[in-house]
C-alpha cells in the first residue's frame, strides 16, 4: 500500500517537472520594450503617420546617447512630414487647418527642435522632452484636433487622396 502511493507520488513529481529551459526564471516576460500607445482615427494616412511617429519615439526611449541624435532628427522629418500631409488632405477637401489645429504643430517641432539641441549640447534631457513633453501633447493633439479633422475628411462624398 505504501509502496504503490509512493510510486504514484513519485509519477506524479515527475509529470509536474518542467523541462530544461522552462522553468519559472524563462517564463518571466522579457524586459518590456517600450511602447507609445496613440488612438487611432480611423483615417489610413493620418493613422500610419502617427504610428510612425510612435515607433520612432520608442526607438527614443530605446536609444543609447549615441544614437538618439540620429533618431530625433528622423523624429522631426516624420512630425513634418505628417503634418504636412494633414495640411494637403484638409486643402484637397477645399478646406485649411485651423489657426489652433496648426499651431499645436508648430509647439510640436519646436519641443524636437529642443530635444534635437538637447542631443547636441549632452545635456541627457533630448530624451525626456520626446518621452515627457512631445508624446504627450502628441496624444491630446489626435484626441482633441486630428480626430475632427479624420472626422470631416471621411464624411465628405469624395474623400481627398493624397498623391504622392
Ligand atoms: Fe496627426
Ligand atoms: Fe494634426
Amino acid at each position: 500500500m505504501q509502496i504503490g502511493a509512493h510510486s504514484a507520488q513519485h509519477r506524479s513529481r515527475n509529470m509536474t517537472k518542467r523541462p530544461r529551459g522552462q522553468g519559472r526564471k524563462s517564463r518571466k516576460p522579457a524586459k518590456r520594450k517600450t511602447r507609445v500607445k496613440l488612438l487611432a482615427v480611423g483615417h489610413d494616412v493620418i493613422d500610419a503617420g502617427h504610428e510612425t511617429i510612435g515607433e520612432c519615439c520608442d526607438r527614443i526611449a530605446e536609444s543609447d546617447s549615441g544614437a538618439i541624435e540620429a533618431q530625433l532628427q528622423r523624429l522631426r522629418s516624420l512630425l513634418a512630414h505628417h503634418f504636412q500631409n494633414e495640411e494637403l488632405l484638409l486643402k484637397a477637401a477645399g478646406s485649411s487647418l485651423c489657426g489652433c489645429h496648426a499651431l499645436d504643430h508648430r509647439i510640436m517641432l519646436a519641443l524636437c527642435d529642443r530635444a534635437i539641441r538637447s542631443a547636441t549640447d549632452g545635456d541627457g534631457k533630448s530624451r525626456k522632452v520626446i518621452i515627457k513633453e512631445l508624446v504627450p501633447a502628441l496624444r491630446k493633439h489626435i484626441a482633441y484636433r486630428d480626430q475632427l479633422i479624420a472626422l470631416y475628411l471621411n464624411t465628405l462624398d469624395t474623400p481627398p487622396v493624397l498623391h504622392s
